[in-house]
């Protein structure tokens, strides 16, 4: 059963344009989050495996490098939000960025700024068993030029994902009116490892990522 989510809590929330943006209907407003969302189970390693925006900048920088991000979430207990560490192998160093997420009054749903763009990002888990495969939409506004952005990110527990979770991937992609053509799937470029990070090694090393079950997507 789906859990309902009152358009009064969204509202709350904050302004009109979270509304727009998720072209809201009774019906999708049921649709919109994993049900009975728990946070503990969603921390842990995920890789970003594929991508997909409205955002043209966006679009053409993952293009540049599609490559698979490593993310490691963790909240800490009583603490109102959680801290994304985001890791990548780009353009020959590893990259580390750290984010923290406020969480909301709704579950699952999360709230940061990106001070590099100043722009406001909501964002929500519309899928996940845990384990798998997550789903996120990321509604963004950039600030001052008010600039809205969707951004459908597809988090995966391993490398690669399969072609099932890959479908729905899509599905979910096409009802934010986004077409699936243009998802971006991350390639594989190995994994940082973060104590390098800490350290300040010049010379990251590159351990490959463990063989994971399930079928590889090619990279398109
Ligand atoms: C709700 O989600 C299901 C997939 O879980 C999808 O098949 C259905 O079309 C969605 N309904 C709406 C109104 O978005
Ligand atoms: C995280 O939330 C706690 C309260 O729940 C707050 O004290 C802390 O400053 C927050 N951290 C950040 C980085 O916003
Ligand atoms: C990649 O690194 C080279 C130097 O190592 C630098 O000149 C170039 O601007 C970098 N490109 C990007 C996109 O960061
Ligand atoms: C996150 O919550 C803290 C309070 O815990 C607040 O000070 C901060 O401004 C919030 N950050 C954003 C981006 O809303």
């Amino acid at each position: 059963m789906k859990r309902a989510v009152s358009l009064g809590s969204l509202l709350v929330l904050g302004s009109a344009w979270i509304i727009q943006g998720l072209h809201v209907s009774p019906e999708t407003l049921t649709n919109l989050t994993q049900d009975d969302f728990d946070l503990g189970r969603f921390m842990g390693q995920w890789y970003e495996v594929a991508v997909v925006s409205t955002c043209p900048h966006y679009m053409r920088r993952k293009q540049g490098e599609p490559v698979i991000v490593a993310l490691e979430l963790q909240h800490v207990a009583s603490e109102q939000n959680f801290t994304m560490t985001a890791t990548a192998f780009r353009n020959g160093t590893c990259k580390q960025t750290s984010t923290v997420y406020n969480l909301t009054d709704l579950p699952g749903h999360f709230f940061h700024h990106i001070a590099r763009f100043s722009a406001d990002v909501y964002s929500y888990v519309s899928r996940t068993n845990y384990d798998e495969y997550a789903m996120m939409l990321l509604l963004s506004t950039e600030k001052p030029s008010g600039k809205k952005a969707t951004t459908v990110k597809l988090y995966s527990r391993t490398v690669d994902v399969s072609p099932a979770v890959l479908d729905n991937f899509k599905t979910l992609v096409r009802q934010h009116d986004i077409s699936d053509d243009t998802i971006i799937i991350n390639q594989n470029k190995g994994e940082c490892a973060p104590s390098l990070q800490e350290t300040g090694d010049t010379q990251p090393q590159i351990s490959m990522t463990k063989e994971s079950k399930g079928n590889v997507v090619p990279p398109v």
